[in-house]
């Protein structure tokens, strides 16, 4: 039976988890690179494109990045996701701010369902040291390191986090507390 469109794009949403444990294997190229594909497909605002998306797989780099992010689990691949802010330059500074996490937050979620579907486990990590991660890939001033990602075969199946009733997230016209 063949599953509907709408079936399996739940089935991925839901399926998916913030893995923290994975195996000590390679995680091949041509994966990453769907992966990637499925960031580069995420909308941005005006179609501005200010990702870049900084792999990261040679153990040495992967060891100082885990010292400039304590909470980035041991993985055998990272994905850096910044952002070129010369293309934000149109914005203004405060807007230009929220629109780079936000851009960013919709290619992350691309690639965290992506892997998910390929069969990989994947994290997103928001703590490291910003001065630390510019320095270590080299980043000019003008690219920004927003969030990490780490990535590997899993080596768990999390028990899936709560969430909170629709009903108590939900409002219909307008907002009303209880
Ligand atoms: C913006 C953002 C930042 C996060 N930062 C971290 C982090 O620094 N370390 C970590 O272990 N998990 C981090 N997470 C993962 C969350 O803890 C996780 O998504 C949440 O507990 C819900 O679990 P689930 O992803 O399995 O649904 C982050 C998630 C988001 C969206």
């Amino acid at each position: 039976m063949e599953l509907s469109k709408e079936k399996i794009v739940f089935e991925v949403i839901k399926g998916r988890r913030s893995v923290r444990s994975f195996k000590d294997e390679e995680v091949p190229r041509e994966m990453l690179i769907r992966i990637l594909e499925a960031g580069q497909w995420a909308p941005n605002p005006s179609n501005v494109q200010s990702w870049r998306f900084i792999v990261v797989q040679e153990a040495k780099q992967l060891g100082t990045l885990k010292t400039l992010s304590p909470g980035f689990p041991k993985a055998p691949a990272a994905i850096v996701v910044c952002s070129d802010q010369r293309d934000m330059k149109r914005f203004g500074e405060t807007l230009r701010l929220i629109l780079t996490a936000e851009e960013a937050a919709m290619a992350v979620q691309n690639m965290l369902l992506m892997a998910y579907s390929l069969g990989f486990g994947s994290c997103p990590v928001a703590s490291f040291s910003k001065a630390g991660i510019k320095e270590l890939l080299e980043l000019p001033d003008h690219i920004y390191p927003i969030l990490l990602i780490a990535l590997g075969f899993l080596d768990e199946q999390p028990v899936p986090p709560q969430r909170k009733e629709l009903s108590r997230i939900t409002f219909w016209e307008r907002y009303q507390e209880e």
